[in-house]
């Protein structure tokens, strides 16, 4: 509610651009002023619903609106890239949903871009900007799990075949959707991973299924890493040190609780109601508004460091399953 108001223009108005924009009106001060869609009809109804002033028929238009700063692109994950690069050609900051890009050359391409137009650019990682994200670093920062050694995280959930995710066109399978955030956990927790161990099971004879990986750290820590779109599993993640392990219930990326069990002494309870999206998405877009006004090139809290080194881990994995998305 404090965060410096930002004039937003929303880039692909789909089914995470609804719960964004519900987001940053229900938790935040910031204005969303515009929508674009590949559809007039599309943009007139997302401006309808959710009361955004503007509505344009086509990206350009969008991009070429004077009162929009920043972008939030929405679209499926292979036109992140060249939406993203459009926005920044525009002179707009852009927040990209995750993952950013297909790849880490195409984080890479757009992090430069930014950085050269001296606009902000980050990904809407929303679970590394939670405040219970906030704790659990706090805690992993104070060192009270003592040596870590081990990170197990998980996402699967069961999707039927009409739905984007099947699609080879749009980079289906379950990697760029929900392998996302057990891979970031896993960096995040245990820094630069030095080997990969990949199998995968495919959907379909196009599309890849699930994919269980050993991520083996610098500095000899290990984490266990799964996503699947074939069935739906429990979410949950641990980190495990000598003195204590976190135990993150399902889902483990959205807000909700968890708990810090010690090996002597008593367990510690993060309480927290569990929450959805809409309790959630705001934080990573406040986080870009303090960014932008105190003229930073990317987020502090998620970095493109992170974001490109998780990309580069997803890419070494899918080489090892030999997943391709279109244009590679
Ligand atoms: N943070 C989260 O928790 C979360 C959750 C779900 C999804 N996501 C991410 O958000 C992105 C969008 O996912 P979504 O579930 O919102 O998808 P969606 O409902 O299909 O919406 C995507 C929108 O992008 C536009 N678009 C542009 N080019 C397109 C193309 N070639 N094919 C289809 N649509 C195209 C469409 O709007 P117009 O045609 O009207 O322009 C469409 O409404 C994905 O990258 C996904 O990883 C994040």
């Amino acid at each position: 509610m404090t965060a410096p108001v930002l004039r937003w223009g929303v880039m692909g108005p789909g089914w995470i651009a609804q719960r964004f924009v519900e987001a940053l009106i229900e938790n935040t001060t910031q204005q969303v002023v515009a929508v674009g869609s590949r559809s007039a009809q599309r943009a007139d109804d997302f401006a309808r619903r959710m009361g955004v002033e503007a509505a344009h028929g086509s990206y350009e238009s969008l991009l070429a609106d004077p009162l929009v700063e920043i972008v939030y692109v929405s679209t499926p994950h292979p036109q992140h890239h060249r939406c993203a690069l459009d926005a920044i050609a525009a002179g707009k900051h852009v927040l990209i949903e995750k993952p950013l890009g297909i790849n880490a050359s195409q984080a890479r391409e757009v992090f430069t871009a930014a950085q050269n137009a001296g606009v902000f650019a980050g990904e809407a990682m929303w679970t590394r900007f939670l405040p219970k994200f906030d704790a659990l670093g706090q805690i992993l920062a104070d060192g009270l799990l003592g040596e870590i050694r081990t990170v197990a995280a998980d996402h699967g959930e069961f999707f039927t075949t009409d739905h984007r995710i099947y699609d080879t066109a749009l980079a289906g399978g379950p990697m760029l959707d929900l392998g996302t955030y057990p891979i970031a956990f896993a960096y995040w927790t245990l820094g630069h991973v030095a080997t990969v161990s990949a199998i995968g099971q495919p959907a379909n004879d196009e599309l890849n299924g699930q994919v269980s990986a050993t991520l083996g750290h610098v500095g000899g820590s290990q984490s266990l890493v799964h996503t699947t779109i074939l069935s739906n599993t429990p979410t949950t993640a641990f980190v495990a040190g000598e003195d204590a392990y976190l135990e993150l219930p399902g889902p483990f990326y959205q807000p909700g609780p968890f708990r810090l069990v010690p090996r002597t002494g008593d367990v510690l309870v993060h309480d927290e109601e569990p929450g959805t999206h809409t309790d959630g998405l705001h934080f990573s877009a406040v986080d870009a508004a303090r960014r932008i006004a105190a003229g930073a090139a990317d987020s502090g809290v998620h970095p493109a460091a992170d974001v490109i080194e998780t990309l580069d881990v997803m890419d070494r994995i899918r080489a090892q399953v030999g997943i391709v998305f279109p244009g590679e």
